[in-house]
C-alpha cells in the first residue's frame, strides 16, 4: 500500500459511528495491541477502532468511567493498572477474582465486567504453540508478581496438574502465592527460592517450565533466570512469557539442552483474541493477529 492510500483506508474506517476501544497503560507506548486488535476489527470488517492511552495512576478510575461516559465496546488494562483499576468496576469473572487482576473491561450496556484473558492465554498458548493439548503432571514457575500470577491460577485450574513448584527470588512472594491458590485448587503448591540448587532439584522431573518473570526482556536481553549450569533436560517443555527478543537467552539454553521452547508472543496473540470475542461476540483471525510480530524461529 502507497502512504496516500494507507491513509485513505484509515479515513475510510473511521465514520460518526465508529465505537472506541483502547489499552490503558503507563507507559502503553510500545504496545502491540493496537496493531494487533486494528488489523483483527478491519479483517473482520467491525466499525471499531483501537487505541492507546497513556494513564498516570492518578487517573485509572477516571479513565475507567470514560468506558462508560463514552460509551466505548471496552478496554484492555495493562501493567501498572492490572490491580487498580478492580475498584472501579461493577463485577468480575471468577478468573479475575482469584488472580486479583483484570486485563480486559467489557461493558455490558454501562455495567463494568473485569475479565482477565491472560489465563485463557497462556493455556491456549501452550495448547496451540506447545502442543500442550495436556499439561504435565508436574509444572515449574518462575515468579511469584503479576503475570504470575495469572500463569499459576492458568495452570492450577488444569485438573491433570498435581504438583506446581513455584520459584521466586523474593521466597516469601512465592509462599504466600502458593498459600493463595491452594485454597481452591487441587494441585499441591511448592514455594522455593530462584536459586541453582532448589531449581536442580525442583526441574528435574518437572514437564513444563514457564518463565514469569520479566528477566531476559530486551534491553536485558543477556540475562536469564536460569542460571548456567542448571540441568535443564529434553522432556522439559519451556515456555517465557517474555516475547520481545523472541529468543531469550532461556529458550537457547533449553534448545541446547534439548528441549523445545517458546517465546510469549503466542500468549500476548491469545490473549488479545479472547478479549475480542469477550467484545464483539465473534472470533478474530489468529493468523491476521500473529502478522504483526515476527515470527518466533520454532522450537
Ligand atoms: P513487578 O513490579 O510486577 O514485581 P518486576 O519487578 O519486573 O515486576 O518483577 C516481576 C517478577 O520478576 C518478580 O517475580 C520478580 O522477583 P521478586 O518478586 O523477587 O521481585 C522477578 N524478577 C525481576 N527481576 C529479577 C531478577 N533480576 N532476578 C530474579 N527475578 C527477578
Amino acid at each position: 500500500m502507497t502512504p496516500a492510500s494507507d491513509s485513505l483506508s484509515f479515513a475510510n474506517r473511521i465514520h460518526g459511528t465508529t465505537r472506541v476501544l483502547a489499552v490503558i497503560g503507563h507507559p502503553v507506548a510500545h504496545s502491540f495491541s493496537p496493531a494487533m486488535q486494528n488489523a483483527a476489527l478491519a479483517a473482520r470488517g467491525l466499525d471499531l477502532c483501537y487505541v492507546a492511552f497513556d494513564v498516570n495512576p492518578e487517573a485509572v478510575g477516571d479513565a475507567v468511567r470514560a468506558v462508560c461516559a463514552l460509551k466505548m465496546s471496552g478496554m484492555n488494562v495493562t501493567v501498572p493498572h492490572k490491580e487498580a483499576v478492580i475498584p472501579f468496576l461493577d463485577e468480575l469473572s471468577e478468573e479475575a477474582s482469584r488472580v486479583g487482576a483484570v486485563n480486559t473491561i467489557q461493558n455490558v450496556d454501562g455495567r463494568l465486567i473485569g475479565h482477565n484473558t491472560d489465563v485463557y492465554g497462556i493455556l491456549a498458548a501452550l495448547r496451540e504453540t506447545a502442543g500442550l493439548a495436556t499439561l504435565p503432571s508436574t509444572v515449574a514457575i518462575l515468579g511469584a508478581s503479576g503475570a504470575a500470577r495469572g500463569v499459576t491460577y492458568a495452570v492450577c485450574s488444569r485438573p491433570e496438574v498435581a504438583t506446581v513448584r513455584l520459584f521466586n527470588r523474593t521466597p516469601e512472594k512465592a509462599e504466600s502465592l502458593a498459600r493463595e491458590m491452594s485454597a481452591w485448587t487441587a494441585a499441591t503448591l511448592e514455594a522455593h527460592p530462584l536459586t541453582p540448587d532448589a531449581l536442580r532439584e525442583g526441574l528435574a522431573d518437572a514437564g513444563l517450565l514457564i518463565n514469569a518473570t520479566s528477566v531476559g526482556m530486551h534491553p536485558y536481553s543477556d540475562a536469564s533466570p536460569v542460571p548456567d549450569g542448571v540441568g535443564l533436560h529434553p522432556g522439559l517443555v519451556t515456555y517465557d512469557i517474555v516475547f520481545n527478543p523472541p529468543v531469550t537467552r532461556l529458550m537457547r539454553q533449553a534448545r541446547a539442552a534439548g528441549g523445545r521452547a517458546y517465546c510469549g508472543a503466542d500468549m500476548l496473540v491469545h490473549q488479545g483474541a479472547r478479549a475480542f470475542e469477550i467484545w464483539t461476540g465473534l472470533t478474530p483471525s489468529i493468523e491476521v493477529m500473529k502478522s504483526v510480530f515476527t515470527p518466533a524461529p520454532e522450537g
